[in-house]
């Protein structure tokens, strides 16, 4: 059986979990504005992060009280308005926190960010369910020190704990409580900082920190996520935002495509896809949009999902079931029983189908530059292959995500997102 090496684990928030300085440091500037102040020379606006704002207001930027509460208001409004949505996730916090949380260690934040916007950005980020214990601010007016916040974040009992944070306050405050402090180097406090305070480890990134605090524990496997859609459902733009917002969700995604997503398939799709071969007949087309599938779930597909990364695969064996069993009519049997070899079992574990209808779809596509050989069929082609999709979608409802893709682009991908996340994190809050 794996244990871990600290049963008791508090995070920090900012500079930590999150990457807040574009998020934390437009809200001040919004907020200095407003109130006639400017930055003293010298003064690196990133040192905001992590103190609290009223410290920072007095201390560092040299404002009378009474002006620091009145910065502190419009720094809020914006913060609340544009400032929270700056913020990303880094990369692979959202798997240590599931590692730790399913290992049965007892998890925490403490944060010296008010009660409020703590809890927007874990809630906007689906993150509030893996912790045990979160402990803040509870308002700017009596400012609590870093060591009781610590210590009210502990459990009653544990055999050994660590903080995890980015500045030397973070670490002040772990060795104040007798527990180890595992610097994040990858904040904004520098590795220096972190040492001459007494860090236990640096860690210089997310990956390092999750050996060190999950020594030898299996990876969680990741997950299989495809996109689906007419030729001119917006696939292409919905996929670059959708993998933009995981990206910044801190999901470790691997985008890919097919036929493609490798070097073999590459080759493949090109000998599909050129309109130098109006000749090729059904079968042949069916047969190699197979063998490029084959080769990429072996290569890519598998081997990712695997190592816990997001999979993101733009078109699967679905748009063969629609195009060839359906626009080319070789039926759905014949075609799922050629791709059984090639897709080996690996089946996604959820579709989103950009839902349009072929004749939109079809204007849509008259505005793109280029055609491929696909794309040129007729009319009658994409009907079949929208009869397709609804037959499949029909026959697996759990599996596909339906997004109404004839509204605009924003609000698509708003759609898209949404139904991915409410399936990723089941214990999502919004
Ligand atoms: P796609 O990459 O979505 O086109 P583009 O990048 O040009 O927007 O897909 C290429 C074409 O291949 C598309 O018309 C759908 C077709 N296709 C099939 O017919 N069967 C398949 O199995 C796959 C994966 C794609």
């Amino acid at each position: 059986m794996f244990t871990f090496p600290y049963d008791a684990v508090v995070f920090d928030l900012d500079g930590t979990l999150t990457c807040s300085d574009q998020g934390i440091i437009q809200s001040m500037r919004y907020a200095l504005d407003k109130v006639g102040a400017t930055v003293p020379v010298g003064v690196d606006l990133r040192a905001i992060i992590g103190p609290p704002l009223m410290v920072s207001l007095m201390e560092l930027l040299g404002l009378d009280e009474h002006t620091a509460r009145t910065a502190i208001g419009y720094y809020t409004e914006f913060f609340n308005r544009e400032g929270m949505y700056l913020y990303t996730v880094y990369p692979h916090i959202r798997s240590i926190l599931k590692m730790l949380r399913d290992g049965g260690v007892f998890v925490a934040m403490a944060t010296s960010k008010p009660v409020r916007p703590a809890m927007a950005i874990l809630n906007h980020f689906g993150l509030t369910h893996y912790f045990h214990r979160i402990i803040t601010e509870e308002d700017n007016e009596k400012v609590v020190n870093k060591p009781e916040l610590i210590r009210r974040a502990l459990p009653e009992s544990y055999r050994r704990a660590a903080m995890i944070g980015d500045r030397y306050f973070d670490v002040e405050g772990a060795l104040a409580n007798g527990i180890d402090c595992i610097g994040a180097g990858y904040g904004f406090g520098t590795e220096d900082e972190l040492r001459n305070a007494g860090a236990t480890h640096v860690v210089a990134d997310t990956e390092s920190l999750r050996a060190y605090l999950c020594p030898g524990a299996p990876i969680p496997r990741g997950y299989f996520l495809t996109m689906e859609g007419l030729d001119g459902s917006g696939k292409t733009t919905q996929m670059d935002r959708l993998e933009q917002s995981l990206r910044d969700y801190g999901y470790s995604v691997l985008r890919t495509r097919e036929p493609g997503g490798c070097e073999i398939s590459e080759e493949i799709r090109h000998t599909i896809l050129t309109t130098d071969h109006m000749e090729m007949c059904p079968a042949c087309e069916a047969l190699l949009y197979a063998a490029a599938r084959a080769q990429h779930v072996h290569e890519v597909i598998r081997p990712a999902v695997e190592r816990g990364m997001l999979v993101l695969c733009d078109r699967f064996v679905d748009s063969s079931i629609a195009y060839q069993g359906g626009g080319r009519e070789l039926g759905t049997e014949v075609v799922r029983t050629l791709n059984a070899p090639a897709v080996d079992g690996m089946l996604p574990d959820a579709t989103v189908y950009l839902n349009i209808d072929h004749q939109l779809a079809l204007e849509r596509r008259h505005s793109a530059s280029s055609l491929d050989r696909i794309e040129v069929e007729s009319a009658a082609f994409h009907a079949r292959v929208q009869a397709a999709y609804e037959k499949l979608i029909s026959e697996d409802k759990k599996r596909f995500l339906l997004v109404d893709a004839e509204q605009d682009v924003d609000a698509v991908a708003a759609d898209v997102l949404d139904v991915v996340l409410s399936r990723l994190e089941p214990e999502f809050e919004g």
